[in-house]
């Protein structure tokens, strides 16, 4: 299995890994197929993500796709957020060995997540975020 140098040097050296004390967003996703964990902080000002952090109990490429999605999404509005696939993560990597596939999931659903939480927090209906989350976990 070959990882490419961007996915080495995220994991080696990751992006964004932390907690945000006083975040407005927080989401926590597992991966069904490995069982990881993925935590996510979102500081939300204005609709832009102003802020974000993560926290994985995770593989190499969970880390290394967390690191470069959170990337991703630091300083964009939340509507740019929530159309980062794991396809744009993985592709922005330079690509991940077919089989750790499943771990880039993690880091879009954790954003996802997060969102839904900024949402229900402002008294909004997170159902549209939710639904996609859902949409994913049939794709395995
Ligand atoms: Fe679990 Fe990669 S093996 S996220």
């Amino acid at each position: 299995m070959e990882y490419s140098k961007k996915v080495m040097e995220h994991f080696a050296n990751p992006h964004n890994v932390g907690v945000i004390e006083d975040a407005n967003g927080v989401g926590e996703i597992g991966n069904a197929k490995c069982g990881d964990i993925m935590k996510m902080y979102l500081k939300i000002e204005n609709d832009i993500i102003v802020d974000v952090k993560f926290k994985t109990y995770g593989c190499a490429s969970a880390i290394a796709t967390s690191s470069i999605a959170t990337d991703l999404i630091k300083g964009q509005p939340i509507s740019e957020a929530l159309k980062l696939t794991n396809k744009a993560v993985v592709e922005a990597l330079d690509g991940l060995p077919a089989v750790k596939i499943h771990c880039s999931v993690l880091a879009e659903q954790a954003i996802k997540a997060a969102l839904s939480d900024y949402y229900t927090r402002q008294g909004i209906d997170p159902v549209p975020i939710v639904g996609v989350i859902e949409e994913h976990d049939h794709e395995h």
